[in-house]
């Protein structure tokens, strides 16, 4: 098989071209190939000369575009296909014997293009569309126009042996790349520093299509995770502006990142919900229009939008655009007024002097009694009598049980810091169930980010995740299992002798959503549950619930003599796996060698993905680092390496020092592409001490290149915040009181 990848600056690299995204051109091309091979371009085929063993496959010429779109294909393929209701046809390729696992992404690829044809009121633009499963691919998946390739893992689904959350990659990573044949293939950024127009609006659109294929997966209850992994990133200060200046091609790849693709499409989201959804569409669909075949800025986007509200489009989105971070919106009540303020919100906790037009959302007491107002000072207060069917005019602030949740629904992005009295009331809110999942979500996320921050202490973290006991919505679930990881990870540096008592408090945390969930899928139980089982008991397996662990290593021995168990659905492989490589060390191997065998086995990248995710979480540093070194041998593809990486606490010297001495292969393997990065990340990013910063630091100062330079520098500053966040704990007299209540508390 051999397959081309051109994003962001490699078409230069196979043909001569002006190799911009504004040089547009038609391409007429052909291929001359061994005979037995399956041969795909942009374009279909116009006519094959056959000569010996040989064949000279000549293409349609394509429609003006740009460089980076163009894409040829060759191997031995099977293929399945379907027809859009305009007769445009659909192929799913992959390698031989795979074709069936192509269905579920064939589906949703006819009825997202026949759905953006609604949605952009312009049809897809060329003859057809192929897509091709590649085994080894650096992105997830990428746009060539007309010849949308993918990892195995983002178009493959397997009824037997793929998870929900597999299912639902599949869907969004489809979804996403179609959406870009509109958005970035017939509109295309004028120019790098426009990226964001590409990635973060593909990926909001795809949300858009996904829940409309399937409104049970509550998909834009999901989109937070997306929000919240922009908001982390663009807390550092070592983040950058949504545009950015791009000088050299080197430059382009390091801004495929959260802020691009997250942040991007969250301030989509915040624009889309303040415009309204009806007046955002009749915008985006002439905008597609006036720019298709040509290229836009920003500011293009912006004016369109403009014409279409009537808004200040320009310069309440430029404010998010153009300038990094975003603001904590400080919240208090005073005689019978809301008062707000704005400033930049820093992890690192030194304010920066960024402003914002901030849109801001209220409601109070019900969702029925909303006010919204652009904050565009430093600060400002609101008459709380103003409150149209609002009791709290009457002074309802006094009753108990009243309450007010600014940024509803999280379409804002920004945090959202309460004085003790509103944040008091919100929690009780919380615990009475008065609020969205959205809203709870935000709520906790934002305490999380605060007290990370340095601005609220862990004990009040703690209660609050307290309010969430009977919590059973998927994406809050799976965010308070994210914050309790973290949370473990610090106490280990900053409180060891607090952490099994966390550790308790956790397992009583998730006691009650798990037992309702059980082991085993229920019949006609939601996907959500579905995803929602695997991460609770992972979840309990970590924190050490004996039990949990037992009954994950009963069902993983089973699973070994019989791969078809019913008894180990592949939503909770991961839970069995991480269980097994607990008990793994060097003196008792046997589970590390069995999973090491089902992975040789299996030819299903989901199934390999969700082993090599589990390898490195063993207790053991010999056993981690035997890990690493199967993570670099040939077993393991290069695009799969990343995962591997990703140790415990106990194995984060391990990786340190395996980092250092492997760096050179590394660097030299992975150093022309993205991934690298990843290395730095996953390795650095989990230390808490000033001292280790200083090391790394070192370390690198002599192996600097561009292409690691700011995820370095990012990296570091996690850690110096990781240390910050330590002190900051150690320094809190009240906390052991409280984590000791909170563990032995029942429920
Ligand atoms: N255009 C990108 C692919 C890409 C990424 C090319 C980085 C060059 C450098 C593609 O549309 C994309 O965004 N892929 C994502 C998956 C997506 C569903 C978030 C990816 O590769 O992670
Ligand atoms: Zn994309």
């Amino acid at each position: 098989m051999a397959v081309t990848q051109f994003e962001p600056a490699d078409a230069r690299r196979c043909f001569p071209c002006w190799d911009e995204p504004a040089c547009k051109a038609t391409f007429k091309i052909a291929l001359e190939v061994p005979s037995e091979v399956v041969a795909l371009s942009n374009m279909p085929v116009v006519e094959e000369k056959l000569n010996g063993n040989i064949k000279t496959v000549h293409y349609q010429e394509s429609p003006i575009m740009s460089t980076y779109l163009v894409a040829v294909a060759i191997g031995l393929f099977d293929y399945i296909e379907d027809l859009t209701s305009d007769g445009i046809k659909v192929r799913v390729y992959c390698q031989v014997s795979k074709a069936n696992q192509g269905k579920f992404a064939l589906d949703v690829a006819v009825k997202t293009l026949d759905l953006y044809k609604k949605y952009f009121a312009v049809p897809y633009s060329l003859p057809k569309l192929d897509m091709v499963a590649i085994p080894d691919f650096a992105a997830g998946a990428m746009e060539n126009y007309g010849l949308v390739t993918y990892r195995e893992t983002a178009l493959l689904y397997d009824e037997k042996h793929s998870a929900a959350s597999n299912k639902q990659t599949v869907a969004t990573v489809v979804a996403h790349e179609l959406a870009h044949q509109w958005f970035g293939n017939l509109v295309t950024m004028e120019w790098w520093t426009h990226l964001w127009l590409n990635e973060g609006f593909a990926t909001w659109v795809s949300y858009l299509a996904t829940d409309s294929l399937f409104p049970e997966w509550k998909i834009w209850t999901q989109f937070l995770d997306e929000s919240t992994e922009g908001l982390r990133l663009d807390g550092l200060a070592e983040s950058h502006p949504i545009e950015v200046e791009i000088n050299h091609a080197c430059e382009i790849d390091e801004i495929f990142d959260a802020i691009s693709y997250r942040k991007g499409a969250s301030v989509i989201r915040m624009l889309q919900s303040y415009l309204g959804p009806e007046c955002f569409q009749r915008a985006l669909a002439s905008y597609i229009k006036k720019y298709a075949c040509s290229n836009a800025k920003t500011e293009d986007l912006w004016a369109v939008l403009e014409d279409e509200s009537g808004e200040p489009v320009s310069k309440l989105m430029n404010s998010w655009t153009k300038q990094k971070g975003y603001p904590v919106v400080t919240v208090r009540v005073k005689d019978q007024k809301l008062e707000f303020d704005q400033s930049q919100f820093l992890l690192s906790d030194s304010h920066g002097d960024g402003q914002w037009i901030v849109p801001i959302t209220l409601c109070c007491c019900s969702y029925d009694a909303r006010k919204n107002f652009l904050l565009q000072a430093k600060s400002e207060s609101l008459d709380t009598r103003e409150f149209l069917g609002c009791s709290i005019s009457q002074g309802c602030l006094k009753e108990t049980g009243a309450w007010i949740k600014i940024n509803v629904d999280q379409t804002g992005f920004y945090r959202v810091k309460y004085d003790d009295e509103l944040a008091g009331r919100l929690r009780y809110a919380i615990e009475a169930k008065f609020l969205s999942a959205t809203d709870r979500f935000g709520i906790l996320d934002d305490s999380y980010a605060l007290c990370m921050a340095c601005q609220q202490p862990l004990a009040s973290l703690l209660s609050l995740m307290c309010a969430y006991r009977e919590e059973l919505e998927y994406t809050v679930l799976s965010n308070l299992i994210t914050i309790s990881y973290k949370i473990a990870r610090i106490a280990a540096d900053a409180t060891p002798e607090l952490l099994g008592y966390i550790e308790q408090f956790f397992i009583n945390l998730f006691q009650y959503p798990a037992e309702k969930l059980g082991w085993d899928p229920k019949q006609g139980e939601s996907h959500l549950d579905a995803m929602l089982r695997g991460e609770l008991l992972a979840a309990l397996v970590h924190f050490g619930h004996d039990i949990a662990q037992d009954e994950a290593r009963r069902r993983f021995d089973v699973f070994l003599d019989d791969r078809h168990t019913a008894l180990l659905s592949p939503d909770i492989r991961r839970v069995a796996y991480v269980a097994v490589m607990q008990n793994v060390s060097s003196s008792s191997r046997s589970g590390y060698e069995s999973l090491l065998k089902i992975y040789r086995e299996t030819d299903q990248s989901q199934e390999k993905t969700r082993i090599l995710g589990s390898l490195a979480s063993c207790p053991d540093p010999d056993i981690v680092l035997e890990v690493l070194n199967f993570v670099l041998s040939s077993e393991v593809r290069s695009q799969d390496a990343i995962f591997g990486v990703h140790v415990g606490t106990k194995g984060r010297e391990t990786a340190w020092k395996w980092l250092k001495d492997n760096w050179d292969h590394i660097s030299k393997t992975w150093g022309s592409g993205f991934l690298i990065t990843q290395f730095v990340s996953a390795v650095v990013s989990p230390f808490s001490s000033y001292e280790k910063a200083k090391e790394v630091e070192d370390f690198f100062a002599s192996r600097a290149k561009p292409s690691i330079a700011r995820t370095l520098k990012q990296s570091l500053e996690r850690v110096n915040i990781n240390a910050k966040w330590v002190q900051s704990i150690q320094n809190e007299r009240h906390l052991p009181d409280v984590v000791l209540e909170l563990a032995y508390r029942k429920y």
